[in-house]
């Protein structure tokens, strides 16, 4: 296997907590980076930089771990254009407008699926994601959803069956035999494919104790849990999630105290998703609170065609920055080791001997720049798996 140095990088960012001072990324200035086949093998400064087969000049730019989205809806078709622009017209974002694309999913051949999904992780690893997870959800059927998730599964490890998104429209007057179907013979049929579990526990899609029966009978089948909690009200989603060490709770936008003190002291992360809150001009949630309160705090772009059809962790970057109490080096973390950690992955999301090399380079002296330049294309390389793909 052949070595390559990066180096000549004015900003490192590795996230490794032994570098860690006032900022939690492990900052080193005017730093190289040694990758050996598909992983890190030294990190440090430029100058003490072991001798490689090939080198590469970053030109004093910045370089980041390749971002971990760890929670997209990327097998659908269609999109849902007017739903949006009617909410910028002052409508509410309802669960109710998932049955759209469940109707042009359920429609739609493998190939366009396939072709759908290609095109949004293409535009996400141009945006510097390297690693993500994605979910079935829009299909509501055993087939469909065994389909969502086996397209899905040709392209992540990371599959997460959302077979509980909402009561399949066939459903609607019974849905205690949809929740049956969850988690008998459609989790039978997904689980094969899938890491993950999740349910959309919110007023209008499953109630705490639905929830706790899906996810409990697809612990049973061997899948970990997830939560969609918290998203449109306050309700049971988080405090289920922490009982039932879920890797996470995802949305968390509505938190009582008694929520913030169980991410706190859980091990379940709090994966915070603005792209949701931009798309459909909710109040943003507050990653201050979580943060000082202890808790660890992921952040990904949530992109589905609903309520955040965004593929750009940088655009969350910035927002999570702005409007939600982050700091850039707080927002970057978690746009990389966080998303590692609500996946519970200790290969991605960080630069340091040992780690898959998956990085990006900015074209700017720093990572700050992802919140200071916000809209501006900065990742100008992707390398991942050791190899330069963008
Ligand atoms: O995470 N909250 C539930 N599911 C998605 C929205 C899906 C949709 O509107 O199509 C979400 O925001
Ligand atoms: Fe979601």
């Amino acid at each position: 296997m052949s070595s390559t140095v990066i180096t000549n990088i004015a900003t490192l960012v590795t996230n490794d907590p032994s570098l860690a001072g006032e900022s939690p990324l492990g900052l080193v200035r005017d730093a190289a980076v040694v990758i050996d086949g598909d992983r890190v093998v030294w990190t440090g400064e430029s100058s003490r930089a072991p001798a490689t087969d090939d080198r590469v000049d970053a030109k004093g730019r910045a370089v980041v771990p390749g971002f971990v989205d760890s929670h997209s809806h990327l097998v659908f078709a269609g999109d849902r254009t007017e739903e949006f622009n009617a909410r910028m017209s002052g409508r509410a974002y309802s669960a109710g407008g998932i049955r759209t694309t469940v109707a042009a999913t359920r429609a739609a051949t493998d190939a366009e699926l396939e072709a759908n999904l290609t095109r949004y992780l293409h535009e996400a690893l141009r945006q510097g994601t390297t690693t993500f997870e994605t979910k079935s959800g829009y299909g509501l059927t055993v087939e469909d959803e065994a389909r969502a998730l086996r397209i899905a599964s040709a392209h992540t490890d990371e599959v997460t069956y959302l077979g509980a998104h909402i009561v399949a429209p066939e459903h609607t007057e019974d849905p205690a035999a949809y929740v049956a179907l969850v988690t008998g013979e459609m989790l039978d049929a997904c689980a094969p494919y899938a890491r993950w579990i999740d349910v959309f526990c919110e007023k209008g899609a499953f109630d705490g104790d639905q929830a706790r029966a899906i996810l409990t009978a697809g612990r049973a089948r061997g899948l970990h849990p997830r939560v969609h909690a918290n998203q449109l009200s306050y309700g049971p989603g988080v405090q289920l999630a922490v009982e039932l060490d879920a890797a996470s709770a995802d949305h968390c936008t509505h938190l009582t105290d008694a929520d913030v003190d169980a991410l706190a002291q859980g091990s379940t992360v709090a994966t915070l998703l603005p792209g949701a809150e931009f798309s459909t001009r909710a109040e943003w949630p507050n990653a201050r609170r979580l943060l000082d309160a202890g808790a660890t705090v992921a952040l990904s772009t949530d992109c589905n065609p609903g309520s955040s059809f965004t593929s750009s962790v940088p655009f969350c970057i910035a927002l999570a920055v702005r409007d939600m109490g982050m700091t850039p080096d707080e927002a970057l973390w978690s746009a990389t080791a966080g998303g590692a950690a609500a996946l519970r992955r200790d290969d991605v999301g960080r630069l340091a001997p040992g780690a898959r090399a998956d990085l990006v380079v900015l074209d700017a002296p720093s990572h700050v720049h992802l919140a200071y330049r916000p809209g501006v294309p900065l990742v100008t390389q992707v390398w991942r798996s050791g190899a330069r793909v963008v």
